[in-house]
């Protein structure tokens, strides 16, 4: 992490006033490839990204971190509210994060996810954060996510944990849904802990 250029993050209307169309496909195109297997499913995956993000956009906030005196944009995470806890705490997911192929490994990341942690602890001090990767993406992606995630303290929960977060009850769920669920990987960080 030794050539990390001067960086700084940017988080809520500054962050996003950052993100004009071109960055953002960037930064889908960055996210997607590599997770799908085919190069044709590359469209569909980006696509989903921007829905995804849009969501992101309208129910949640992002931090950007930039480099250089012309701030390029190079990383990103997001989060929003997801669910709660049986005890009633607020989830959070963090999601839409990205850093451009030639600047990661370089420590942007998981600046841009200590701010959106900083800022969540803000709003409850006992939230809970999860992050999700779909297992059927690249090998190479899934062992990227685990490792990060697990760089930044996030642990690996079962699915019907998640689920539970977000209303469902395991046993009430089909099982078409469930293999919905057992087809992703999910992790938390609890902020109380
Ligand atoms: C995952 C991703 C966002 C990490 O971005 P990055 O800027 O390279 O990450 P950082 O340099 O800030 O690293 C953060 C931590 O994760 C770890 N990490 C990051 N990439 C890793 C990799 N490929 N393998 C193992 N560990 C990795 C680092 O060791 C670091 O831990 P440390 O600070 O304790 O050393 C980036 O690889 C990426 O955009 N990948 C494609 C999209 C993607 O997979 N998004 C996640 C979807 S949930």
């Amino acid at each position: 992490m030794s050539d990390a250029k001067k960086s700084d993050v940017f988080y809520g209307a500054d962050a996003i006033a950052r993100l004009d169309p071109k960055k953002l496909g960037e930064l889908a195109e960055a996210s997607e490839r590599g997770y799908v297997a085919d190069e044709g499913e590359l469209p569909k995956a980006i696509a989903s990204w921007h829905e995804r993000m849009r969501k992101v956009l309208e129910q949640g906030q992002v931090a950007v971190v930039t480099v250089g005196d012309d701030k390029e944009v190079v990383s990103m995470a997001g989060f929003r509210l997801i669910g709660k806890t049986s005890d009633g705490c607020p989830v959070y997911e963090a999601g839409s994060s990205v850093t451009l192929p030639e600047h990661q490994k370089k420590g942007y990341y998981r600046q841009a996810m200590e701010r959106i942690v900083a800022e969540i602890q803000k709003k409850a001090p006992n939230a809970m954060i999860v992050r999700s990767t779909w297992k059927s993406g690249s090998k190479e992606r899934e062992k990227t996510v685990k490792d990060s995630c697990e760089a930044m303290g996030f642990q690996e929960i079962p699915p019907d944990q998640y689920a539970k977060y977000i209303g469902k009850t395991w046993e009430a769920l089909s099982e078409e849904e469930r293999q919905g669920y057992l087809e992703w990987t999910y992790y938390q960080l609890d902020l109380a802990q």
